[in-house]
Order: structure tokens, then C-alpha cells, then sequence
């Protein structure tokens, strides 16, 4: 049988890979003879993916609570994965920096306008039973979303305001990590113990976000964004780009956060308490949290405000 000659050259194209990584064309070939055709479940892995969710009580709206917060970790995963093409780039242009910030916005810019689906979508009553059952964890236990926020901004920004003046850049990372603004939700502000909810969290993490917080020092978005020619950082587009972000981050999502915590947690006679057993009405609203990816791009006014407006 004669080969037409898109054929041949493919062939040639091929032995020209396999020889470059010292393997045998032949065995390749022969393997395809073998292999399955590919389907979309077994490429998708769906029969995987949709045995990952396994209630812990029979109230049906658990399985919305469940879904949603997974559907967050895989867009996270998808945000950081963005992050990455933009932190080791080695030839890093403003057009695919812009183009990578667009992708990782609307990521979130979704997270924010689907959290209906967390205040609206489950029953009170229902939320109110199964949620007792899920302490002492919390959503405060995301490492993906801990880690976004490593990979976007200098490290500074995520201390805690009242230590800010005593860390710099020759502080030890597992110094810093002490002070990290988080730590706030998980001491007791009394006697500055650690509750479960941030012990568990740091036995597990904390090793890893200490590799991490190195991995981003120099490489996190704002120090790229830095790199950028000087003229590019004033573009009037990426400028509104990054604030962008920054603001659906720290204020929008935060909001929508802080109004379904609100919905079920004020929701009865008494004031309950959140399963990760922070003072969370105080904690987790923007302006009290004061925190910004990119305080050089907004006016002191702005800064001022923060999270006053909403
Ligand atoms: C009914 C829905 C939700 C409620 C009532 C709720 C409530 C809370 C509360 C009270 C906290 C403070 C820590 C604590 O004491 O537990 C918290 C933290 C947190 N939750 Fe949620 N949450 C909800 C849904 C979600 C979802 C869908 C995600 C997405 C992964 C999420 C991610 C987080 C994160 C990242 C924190 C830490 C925020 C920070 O440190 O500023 N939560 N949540």
C-alpha cells in the first residue's frame, strides 16, 4: 500500500520526535494499534468526578453546599493556573499579561455573581442541621484560595495591619505566616489560642504555604506587573484590568460571602455562631479586613473607603 504524502511526512515528523527523546518509532505506533478510542466520560472522567460527593446528613440541600464549594476549588484551581503562565514567564509581554488577568477576572467575577446559588439555593432550616455537623471546618480552610492570594500580591499586604510595621522583607516566612491577617479568625482573642479550625489548617498547609509564599515572593502578579515597561503600567485598560481584580477579590466576592454568612447566620431569634468559630460578623466584612492586592492603584481616598461603600 502506497502512503499519500501528508502521510509520509507526518511519519517523518513523528520518527523526528521519538528520536529526539531516544524512543522507538515503531513501539509508538504499534501501541496506537492497541489503544481504546477515547470517549468523553473516560476523558472527562465523569464517573470519577461525580462520586466525590458524599453527604455526611440526608437533608437533600447538603449536596447544593457540597457541589458549589467544589465547583469554587476547580475554578480556583483554574485561577492559580493562570497566575502561574503569568509568574514564569520568562518572556513576559503586557498583551498576554492582560490577556491572562482578563481569563483569571472572569473566573472570579463567576465565583461572585454564582454566590446566590449559596444564599438563595439552600433552605435555612435545612443549612441550619446540616452545618452542625461540619464543625469545627470551614471554607476559611481553602488552601487554593490562601494560595491565590500568596501568587497575587506582596506578601506585606496580607499581614495584619496592627504587625505591619514590624515585618519586612528579611523577616522569616514562618514569621510572617504567624501574622498573616487569617491568623485573626483563628485566635482566641483573649488568650491568643489557636481554635481547630486554624490548628487542623496549618498542620496540614502549613509547610506547603510556606514553599509557596517563597515560590511567589519575587514572581507573585503585582511584582510581574512591576516588570512590565513603564509606559504599559499606565495603560488606562490594564490599569483598570488589575483594579478590577483586585476590587472583585477583596470586596465583591468578600460581600457576596458576607451576605449569605448573614442570611443563614442572622437568621434566627439569636446570633449563631460559624462552624470554623470566628467572630465572623466582624471579621469577614471588607472594611474592617482592609485587604488589597494593589494599593498603588487607587487614591487615598479610595483607600480611605475601602469596602465603606456596600
Ligand atoms: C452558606 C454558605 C457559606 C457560609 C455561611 C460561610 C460562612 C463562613 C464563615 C462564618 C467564615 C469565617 C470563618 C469561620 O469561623 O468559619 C467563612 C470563611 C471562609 N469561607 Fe465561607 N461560607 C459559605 C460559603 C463559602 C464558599 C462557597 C466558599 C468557597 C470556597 C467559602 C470560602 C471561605 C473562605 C475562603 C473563608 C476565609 C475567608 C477569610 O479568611 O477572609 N465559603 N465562611
Amino acid at each position: 500500500m502506497s502512503l499519500k504524502p501528508e502521510t509520509n511526512q507526518l511519519l517523518n515528523q513523528l520518527e523526528e520526535k521519538f528520536n529526539k527523546i531516544n524512543q522507538d518509532t515503531d513501539v509508538h505506533l504499534e501501541g496506537l494499534l492497541h489503544s481504546k478510542p477515547i470517549t468523553y466520560w473516560d476523558y472527562i472522567q465523569t464517573d470519577a468526578l461525580l462520586n466525590l460527593q458524599t453527604q455526611r446528613t440526608i437533608l437533600p440541600d447538603e449536596m447544593v453546599f457540597i457541589v458549589y464549594h467544589q465547583i469554587n476549588e476547580l475554578i480556583f484551581k483554574m485561577i492559580l493556573w493562570e497566575i502561574e503562565q503569568i509568574s514564569f514567564n520568562d518572556n513576559l509581554t503586557t498583551v498576554f499579561f492582560e490577556s491572562k488577568l482578563m481569563r483569571i477576572s472572569r473566573y472570579f467575577d463567576m465565583l461572585s455573581t454564582s454566590f446566590n446559588i449559596m444564599r438563595e439555593g439552600m433552605e435555612v432550616e435545612q443549612y441550619m442541621k446540616f452545618r452542625t455537623t461540619l464543625t469545627p471546618a470551614s471554607g476559611f480552610q481553602s488552601a487554593q484560595y490562601r494560595m491565590i492570594e500568596f501568587a497575587s500580591t506582596e506578601l506585606i499586604n496580607l499581614i495584619d495591619y496592627r504587625f505591619r510595621a514590624t515585618i519586612d522583607r528579611d523577616t522569616p516566612y514562618e514569621h510572617a505566616l504567624e501574622h498573616l491577617y487569617w491568623q485573626a479568625a483563628g485566635k482566641d482573642y483573649k488568650t491568643g489560642k489557636k481554635t481547630s479550625l486554624l490548628s487542623n489548617f496549618e498542620e496540614r498547609y502549613k509547610e506547603e504555604f510556606i514553599r509557596f509564599m517563597k515560590k511567589y515572593n519575587t514572581t507573585n502578579l503585582w511584582t510581574r506587573f512591576k516588570e512590565l515597561p513603564e509606559e504599559d503600567q499606565k495603560d488606562v485598560d490594564l490599569v483598570k484590568a488589575m483594579r478590577h481584580y483586585d476590587y472583585t477579590v477583596n470586596v465583591t466576592w468578600v460581600m457576596a460571602h458576607y451576605n449569605a454568612a448573614n442570611h443563614y447566620l442572622n437568621s434566627g431569634k439569636e446570633k449563631a455562631e460559624a462552624t470554623g468559630g470566628s467572630e465572623w460578623a466582624k471579621y469577614m466584612h471588607p472594611k474592617y479586613q482592609r485587604r488589597i492586592f494593589f494599593p498603588e492603584l487607587w487614591s487615598k481616598e479610595e483607600l480611605d473607603n475601602w469596602g465603606n461603600n456596600v
